[in-house]
């Protein structure tokens, strides 16, 4: 089931999720309202708050290139992390972020390269996964969200204030 999408500036957002203990069906349900809701969205990263859950259960599915140019999200390319840990990083990465709930705003953001993280599935197995790529940015980008914090926390002084003047006009425009 799709849910409605948290947006900015929203105090929800700032919310330090919790910890999951129980790996039942409910959890199940959230996993897939949120792979329901980040597809309608053509998101390819969801953190349980921006569906206004507290929980510390983040999905990513990055679009594969098919041959015809059309990109591609199948389910069992998502990858669904409950209480991740951040236990090795290095290096320094800049790319462009964007975020569902602050929708339409791009910006190159500073990152570690290479993250090492240890999670458990949806079953409550540990798992760990690495890398020094895009996934690497998503997984930052969302374990962020766990901890109540965004993207455009990360901008400096300058561009953020441009940033909040550009998300006024844009919101008195969308009312
Ligand atoms: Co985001």
């Amino acid at each position: 089931m799709v849910r409605d999408i948290v947006i900015y500036p929203d105090k929800r957002l700032k919310v330090v999720s919790k910890e999951v203990t129980s790996f039942d069906s409910e959890l199940h349900t959230l996993l897939d309202d949120m792979y329901d809701t980040m597809i309608s969205k053509k998101g390819v990263g969801l953190a349980a708050i921006q569906i206004a859950v507290p929980k510390r259960v983040l999905i990513i599915n990055i679009p594969l290139d098919d041959e015809n140019g059309k990109d591609e999200q199948p389910r069992e390319n998502t990858l669904e992390i409950i209480n991740p840990v951040i236990v090795e990083k290095s290096g320094i990465n800049r790319h462009q972020e964007g975020c569902l709930s602050v929708p339409g705003i791009y910006e190159n953001i500073e990152r570690a390269k290479y993250v090492q993280i240890e999670y458990q599935d949806r079953y409550g197995k540990k798992c760990k996964i690495e890398d020094d790529g895009f996934l690497s940015i998503a997984l930052q980008h969302e374990i962020d969200h766990l901890n109540g914090k965004l993207f455009i926390e990360k901008l400096s002084f300058i561009k953020r204030k441009k940033f909040e003047k550009e998300w006024k006009k844009r919101r008195k425009n969308t009312l």
